[in-house]
Formats: C-alpha cells, sequence, structure tokens
C-alpha cells in the first residue's frame, strides 16, 4: 500500500551537493541487506504513521515474496523502495517509496520506481499496482508521470481516515506496430 501514511507535502525541490551527487549517477540503486535496518527505520521515523517496523523491513530482506531496495550514496541510504508479489499473480504490488527528505526532488523516487518495474518485469510479472494517498500530489506526480494510471478509490484507506487512489501500469511491451511501406516506394514490375 504505496503511500499508506505519506501527507502531500510537497518536496523542496533544492539542490545540495549530495543531491548532484545523486544526479550524477553517483547513488547506486543495490537490494536491501540487514546492515541498512537503521537507515531504513531512520527513514520511516520521518512519518506520522504506518511505518514499516523493524521487524518488518527484517523480514522483506529476506523473503522471496517481496523485494526491498535502497539508493545508497557512499554507504548513505538515501531512500528505498518495496515490491510485493503473491504466488501465482502476474501482478506486482508497489508498498513503499520513501526517499530522505533532503534529496527529494532529485531524480531518486524516479529511479527506485523505475528498478522495481524492472524487477518486476524479470519475475514475469504483468502488471504493477499501487495506492497512493489522494493529498499526496507529489506522489502522485511521480506515478502518472511514469504512466500509472487511476483505476479506482479506497475511501478511508489510511491510518488517519484520508482515501487513496488505486493505480495501476502494464508492464507489458506496447504492440509492436505495423510498419506501412509508404505506396509510392512500392516498385511496380
Ligand atoms: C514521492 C517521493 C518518493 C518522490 O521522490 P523524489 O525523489 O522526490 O521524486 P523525483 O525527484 O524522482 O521526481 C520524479 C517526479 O515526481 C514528481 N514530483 C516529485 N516531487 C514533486 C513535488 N514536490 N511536486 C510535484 N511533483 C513532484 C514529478 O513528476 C517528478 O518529475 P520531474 O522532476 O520531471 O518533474 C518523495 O517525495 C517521498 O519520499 N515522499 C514521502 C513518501 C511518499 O509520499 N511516498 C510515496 C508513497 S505513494
Amino acid at each position: 500500500m504505496a503511500g499508506r501514511r505519506f501527507s502531500g507535502r510537497g518536496a523542496k525541490r533544492g539542490r545540495t551537493t549530495a543531491a548532484r551527487s545523486a544526479r550524477t549517477g553517483l547513488v547506486r540503486v543495490r537490494r536491501a541487506a540487514a546492515r541498512d535496518l537503521p537507515a531504513l527505520l531512520e527513514l520511516e521515523g520521518g512519518f506520522s504513521g504506518d511505518r514499516l517496523s523493524a521487524r518488518q523491513f527484517t523480514h522483506h530482506v529476506a523473503a522471496t515474496s517481496s523485494d526491498l531496495i535502497v539508493a545508497d550514496l557512499a554507504g548513505a541510504v538515501l531512500g528505498y523502495a518495496l515490491l510485493f508479489r503473491r504466488r501465482g499473480s502476474r501482478i506486482g504490488r508497489v508498498y513503499s517509496i520513501a526517499v530522505a527528505p533532503a534529496m527529494r526532488g532529485q531524480g531518486l523516487g524516479a529511479r527506485l520506481l523505475l528498478r522495481l518495474e524492472a524487477i518486476a518485469r524479470l519475475q514475469g510479472l504483468e502488471e504493477m499496482r499501487l495506492e497512493v494517498r489522494q493529498d499526496n500530489a507529489p506522489a502522485l506526480a511521480l506515478y502518472q508521470q511514469r504512466g500509472y494510471v487511476i483505476f479506482g478509490a479506497r475511501p478511508a484507506y489510511y491510518e488517519d481516515g484520508a482515501d487513496a487512489w488505486r493505480l495501476a501500469k502494464s508492464l507489458l511491451p506496447p504492440r509492436r506496430r505495423v510498419r506501412r511501406i509508404p505506396a509510392r516506394s512500392v516498385k511496380k514490375r
């Protein structure tokens, strides 16, 4: 349930040194490991509700039904994203995605999402789904920019009673277009 706890507070789209490093590609997106737990909990500490617990993170690092990835800059965890999938289902679920407040607006959220989609495709998933707070403008913009479309709503989905949008994106390649040869370029015999 991505966005289960997040308000729509706009990310400050500033440019710190570390942020510029993120832009220039020094940030590595990798699978989370047990050693990332303190940093992940620190990220979660910035949210007011529905936080992922140490136990949940520990479970997702090892679980075969989820993929937990982090954005790492020289060992510092700047963000994470979590994908869920169910046995026998072709639908993946972006359960959570978060970037450290000082690092927002620098492309990390988009990179994490892109990587989750790549992982999902490799696993044969055909569709991604997620929920996002209806008042979370930055997250909604991120998803819509990446091709997610609203297909439903979940009223009072969050702890504080806020409503969620349900979004989905197909992971299948677009159908190959039939290449038409212009009539005049076809030689007549
Ligand atoms: C949502 C979140 C993950 C986005 O991460 P981010 O690294 O700041 O996002 P990016 O820099 O990759 O931005 C990608 C796109 O998201 C949208 N976006 C990001 N911040 C935005 C803002 N403050 N206002 C409007 N759109 C914004 C834009 O479409 C942006 O594309 P652009 O830079 O070409 O305009 C981040 O704001 C965050 O961690 N928020 C708190 C947790 C949260 O709400 N998670 C989402 C749960 S559903």
